[in-house]
């Protein structure tokens, strides 16, 4: 036998596979997604039943330590947490650097990178405790940025936690609470925004995910690898479909609500357009987060009591996308991001906002997948190439170009 090493050494082959389509880029034990079939499980426990029964600080717990909390470990990380949460008052000043125009995931990305300069230590993690407190601290402290980073969008003056408050309750009061009001807890908008946060929680080895790993095989730190993941997830291709959706969704109502027009726009090879949404690279059947997050959107929305158009332009697109020839042969069926703008939009959340949620749900997965490759001690990830350009030739002098 002859490992693949020698093998390249020997011949010079590599494997050409752009967008990565076939090619594993590490094992890992995190999350396990069968495409075909509409799986997705987090450590092994299904996704419907997580986003039934646990809250999302125990599936971040889950995704990153490899098993569910009993009630003390569960008690100590929230503890841990809550001592970290403090972010350095010369971080606001970075963030009134920012017009109130930036995009949010922008300032985001920032901040993330920003926080190094405040917290060095979280750097160089030699050892599983360091580890921990450089996860501690970024779970504590996202979510503020996060925060801030919505109020400022609003408009709003920054608010400060409640270590008294769950996880995700904390989230909400700081986003959400009124100047001069006392903060109401709303028990269906945290449940929804706890199934949400669980639902994009990990997904493999996505664009974003492989970027956090990828930057962090050079050991540069998990701050500067999540800030790296952050942008990654930006575009519109990734976790900026939530955006590009409803963004589409409000385009389709302003022009009438004629989705059969829209659905044709969508098939027209000439048109660059494209049924935001709908395709995944993996989910060739359905997304299983798509259908959970379809009934939490009709739970929020009735008791809300919301009567929203562009949902029932979502349901009808989805319609006949099912009965389409051009999307039943193509497998594209409604992804994780087809209906959560919807109810982030039900909660008040402005919709540049929305990737930004996406991330916020994302960073315990960033972290795991981080974790997960630090302690395995990957090697830096560096792909080859196949060259294609010009062969050698003299340098031309500049008279003579
Ligand atoms: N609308 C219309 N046609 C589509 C769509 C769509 N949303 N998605 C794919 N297709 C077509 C392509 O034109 C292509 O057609 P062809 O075979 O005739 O050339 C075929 O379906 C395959 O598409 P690819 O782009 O090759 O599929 P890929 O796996 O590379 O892309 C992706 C997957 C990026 C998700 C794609 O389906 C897409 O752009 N969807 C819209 C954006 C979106 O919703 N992204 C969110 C993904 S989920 C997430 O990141 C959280």
């Amino acid at each position: 036998a002859i490992d693949i090493k020698t093998l390249r050494a020997a011949t010079g082959i590599i494997t050409l596979d752009p967008g990565f389509k076939n090619t594993g880029s590490c094992e890992s034990a995190i999350t396990f997604l069968d495409g075909e079939k509409g799986v997705l499980r987090y450590r092994g426990y299904s996704i419907e039943e997580l986003a039934e029964k646990a809250d999302f600080l125990e599936v971040a717990y889950l995704l990153i330590f490899g098993e569910l909390p009993n009630k003390e470990e569960l008690e100590k990380f929230h503890k841990d947490i809550k001592a970290e949460s403090h972010v350095d008052e010369e971080m606001k000043k970075i963030l009134d650097g920012f017009p109130k125009s930036a995009h949010p995931m922008g300032v985001i990305s920032s901040l993330t990178s920003a926080l190094i300069a405040f917290n060095p230590s979280s750097v160089n993690v030699s050892s599983k405790e360091d580890m921990y407190h450089a996860i501690v601290r970024l779970l504590a402290k996202f979510p503020v940025l996060v925060a801030w980073t919505h109020r400022k969008k609003m408009g709003l003056p920054l608010d400060y936690g409640d270590d008294s408050l769950g996880y995700v309750e904390n989230i909400h009061k700081m986003m959400f609470k009124r100047p001069n009001q006392e903060y109401k807890r709303n028990e269906v908008v945290i449940e929804a925004l706890d199934k949400l946060l669980i639902l994009h929680a990990d997904h493999e080895q996505n664009c974003s995910t492989s970027t956090v790993r990828i930057v962090g095989s050079s050991h540069a730190g998990l701050f500067a690898s999540i800030s790296a993941g952050i942008s990654a997830l930006w575009g519109p291709l990734h976790g900026g479909a939530n955006q590009a959706v409803l963004e589409m969704l409000q385009a389709i109502e302003a022009d009438g609500g004629d989705t059969k027009r829209y659905m044709a726009k969508a098939k027209d090879k000439k048109d660059p357009f494209r049924l935001m949404g709908f395709g995944h690279r993996v989910y060739k059947n359905f997304d299983p987060r798509a259908r959970i997050i379809k009934k939490a959107a009709d739970e929020v929305l009735s008791d809300l009591g919301i009567e929203d158009p562009i949902l029932d332009i979502a349901k009808g697109l989805e319609k006949e996308a099912l009965e389409d020839d051009y999307f039943v042969k193509r497998k594209l069926y409604p992804n994780v991001d087809f209906y959560s703008g919807i109810i982030y939009r039900a909660l008040g959340i402005p919709v540049e906002m929305f990737t930004v949620m996406f991330a916020l749900g994302r960073l315990p997965g960033w972290i795991a997948q981080w974790r997960e490759m630090r302690l395995k001690g990957e090697p830096i990830g560096r792909p080859r190439q196949v060259y294609i350009g010009e062969n050698q030739r003299p340098f031309k002098a500049l008279d003579k170009r």
